[in-house]
């Protein structure tokens, strides 16, 4: 793959301009006559064109062969375990839910990212934009002559174990846990494994693209910064040999096959891009006087909905940081929200969680269930001398939906759901009211 200097695009949502070929990017016309080096024009819509301006997100992307120049797509026999919403009629169960990690697949049977990759919840429908598929991935090859994409939503990438090499049609991006990456919709790729087996979630967002969160009373800075966004530079193979194209569409897997590689992309600018960011550079905002803020102050991108406020799908991670609430229970509070709750753990531990909620692993709080920190987390914290405590080492995320997140077939069906989740909330004590209170 040829390409210049990586990543020097930053500024999350910024129009890029970025060439692997010295003067194959038309100047003042996206779409001018005849393109240099005979290249095609072809414009990639992350949007609909009459999108608001701030809203509006595409790319003109300058390629050796049109997209369109493909064999009809046919049924695709493999990735039997991947999902798309609405997940039929069948009754959610109220219960908090917790699973263990995905096993990394045998060192003997070869699984790429296709074949990894397996939905545990969605809601929504995809064909009508709304909601979300979230889906995990355990791999141990990469993929080779075969590329993917989903016509269904853009996908948010988050290695939880092993390091990804997202090679897409608008550059590569390296990624390793802690770094979070989106692929947009309808974008080629292909997951190469740098390091070996990896394993992580991916959340597929069928609804308005993800974007960073107002800042509000915070100010112009804080949460994720803007330039800590990195886009890669246009980088292209120039290869001609059968290459598998998987395109998952409608809920439906679909393949076809080229005779040439669809990385062939020589040139592109516009704001629609895949995007890499550093969880750790995220700034987190916390209190500095009593209690804690909802956890929405950890948002690191929003998908809104049609109702202000209320989001489709809000990206929220649980960063290391200094507590130094006064007269305050400091871990996460009980709680029930209207929102539903999916959260995965990245790396270390959750501050709520004695144990049970490994990295890799992941918990489901739907509308209304009541939920918080465990008995022993409680009875520590309560007990605590409150000095100013760093939480080091973790990183947990948790994807809230204004939507009730439906768990597929497979999560309520796999050993790795845990079947006694609901023990980690009982044996709390009592409250102790004064003696004569009313009974
Ligand atoms: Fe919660």
């Amino acid at each position: 793959m040829k390409q210049d200097a990586a990543l020097p695009l930053v500024g999350f949502g910024n129009h890029h301009a970025t060439e692997a070929v010295e003067g194959a990017l038309p100047v003042g016309r996206n779409s001018p006559q005849r393109v240099p080096f005979g290249l095609y024009a072809e414009q990639f819509s992350g949007t609909a064109f009459t999108a608001p301006r701030a809203e509006n997100r595409r790319s003109w992307l300058y390629r050796m062969r049109p997209t369109a120049s493909h064999p009809p797509f046919a049924p695709f026999a493999g990735g039997r375990m991947i999902g798309t919403a609405p997940f039929g009629e069948a009754r959610v169960s109220p219960n908090r839910l917790r699973w263990d990690p995905l096993p990394m697949p045998e060192a003997t049977q070869a699984t790429d990212f296709v074949d990894g990759l397996v939905t545990i919840a969605g809601n929504g429908d995809a064909g009508a934009g709304v909601g979300c598929g979230i889906h995990l991935y355990a791999a141990n090859r990469s993929m080779v002559d075969r590329a993917f994409f989903s016509s269904d939503g853009e996908l948010l990438f988050l290695p939880q174990s092993g390091a990804i090499r997202l090679v897409t049609e608008m550059g590569v991006l390296d990624v390793s846990p802690l770094q979070i990456a989106i692929v947009p919709r309808g974008l080629r790729f292909r997951v190469e494994l740098p390091e070996g087996a990896a394993r992580g979630y991916v959340c597929e967002n069928y609804g308005a693209l993800l974007r960073l969160p107002e800042l509000g009373p915070i100010g112009s800075n804080g949460l994720a910064n803007p330039r800590d966004f990195e886009y890669p530079a246009a980088a292209y193979e120039d290869v001609e040999r059968p290459f598998e194209i998987v395109q998952k569409f409608l809920g439906g897997l679909f393949t076809t096959t080229m005779d040439h590689s669809p990385f062939d992309v020589v040139a592109w600018h516009g704001n629609l891009a895949p995007v890499r960011y550093d969880l750790r550079r995220f700034n987190t905002i916390n209190t500095v006087s009593f209690d804690h803020p909802d956890p929405s102050i950890f948002t690191v991108l929003t998908s809104p909905s049609d109702t202000a406020g209320t989001a489709n799908l809000d990206f929220v991670i649980f960063p290391p940081r200094w507590m130094v609430a006064d007269d305050t229970f400091r871990p996460p509070w009980f709680h029930r929200n209207v929102m539903s709750e999916f959260m995965g753990l990245l790396h270390g531990e959750y501050d709520a969680k004695a144990g049970g909620f490994a990295p890799g692993g992941a918990s489901l709080h739907n509308s209304m269930s009541g939920h918080g920190p465990d008995v022993s987390s409680y009875e520590k914290a309560v007990e605590a001398e409150l000095q100013p405590q760093r939480i080091a080492d973790t990183m947990a995320f948790m994807l809230e939906s204004r939507l009730v997140i439906r768990p597929t077939r497979w999560a309520m069906e796999t050993p790795l759901l845990q079947t006694d989740y609901d023990s980690c909330w009982s044996g709390f004590r009592k409250a102790q009211l004064p003696a004569g209170a009313p009974a």
